[in-house]
């Protein structure tokens, strides 16, 4: 199975895909994440898509869908995969179609979060993450003790991207190319399902494994438990 994340910065994305990642055999493919991983690993990619991001503009075409082909190769055949945050452009989703038909699959579900922008601007105001990306909110998910992560101990940071100039960009990026992408999807055989995000972690949880099971995607799909 193939279900895409897809929702404007700060709807909740990440924290779902871990949830759904954790109560099936869904491997959550964050393309956000793996560009911040290579922007701490130094790499060639991580360094071409540091200005980008800090920018708040999308990362050029050509790098994720190499960054996105490289991860297929590598995934186990039987595995089902939850993408969050890509594809993200028109041009993205066409590529994924080839790539997934070039194996074999195809795009099953699309999830749409939605939420008002005042609910998206005081999530990414009070996010909080550990360097190694686990992600934390001042009030809504604290971490035990103040400013350091549950997990590794760590101290917690704000994301780069995370200034109220650049989240602003990236909410208009949204709008301007991502969102066409639920018209893309409502035209092709995948289900495009849309979920109310502005509800608690929980229940929108239980609303997306629902929608899911309901159009049998989660069929034959076993909970692995553990960390994403
Ligand atoms: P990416 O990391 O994908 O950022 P995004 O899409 O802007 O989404 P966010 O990570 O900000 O939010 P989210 O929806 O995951 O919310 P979260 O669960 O963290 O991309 C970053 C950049 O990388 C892009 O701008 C671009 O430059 C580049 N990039 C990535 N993919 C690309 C691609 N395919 N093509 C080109 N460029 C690409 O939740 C937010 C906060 O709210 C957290 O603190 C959380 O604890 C809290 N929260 C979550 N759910 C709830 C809830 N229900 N109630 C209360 N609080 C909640």
């Amino acid at each position: 199975m193939v279900v895409i994340l897809l929702g404007p910065p700060g709807v909740g994305k990440g924290t779902q895909g871990a949830l759904l990642s954790k109560e099936s055999n869904l491997r959550h493919l964050s393309t956000g994440d793996l560009l911040r991983e290579a922007r701490r690993d130094g790499t060639s990619l991580g360094r071409e898509a540091q200005r980008y991001m800090d920018a708040g503009e999308l990362v050029p075409d050509r790098l994720m869908v190499d960054l996105v082909r490289d991860f297929l190769k590598r995934l186990a055949g039987d595995r089902g995969i939850a993408f969050d945050g890509f594809p993200r452009t028109v041009a993205q989703a066409e590529a994924l179609a080839r790539a997934l038909g070039d194996v074999g699959r195809r795009v099953d579900a699309v999830l749409v979060l939605e939420a008002p922008d005042a609910v998206l601007v005081k999530r990414i105001s009070g996010r909080r993450v550990s360097p190694g990306g686990r992600v934390y909110h001042v009030s809504n998910d604290p971490p035990r003790v103040d400013g350091v992560c549950d997990a590794t101990g760590e101290p917690l940071i704000n994301r780069d991207d995370d200034q109220p100039d650049t989240v602003r960009r990236r909410m208009e990026v949204y709008r301007q190319q991502t969102e066409p992408l639920i018209r893309f999807y409502e035209d092709s055989d995948a289900r495009v399902i849309r979920v109310d995000g502005d509800r608690p972690v929980s229940d929108i949880q239980s609303a997306m494994r629902a929608a899911l099971e309901e159009i049998g995607a989660l069929d034959g799909v076993e909970p692995r438990g553990g960390h994403p």
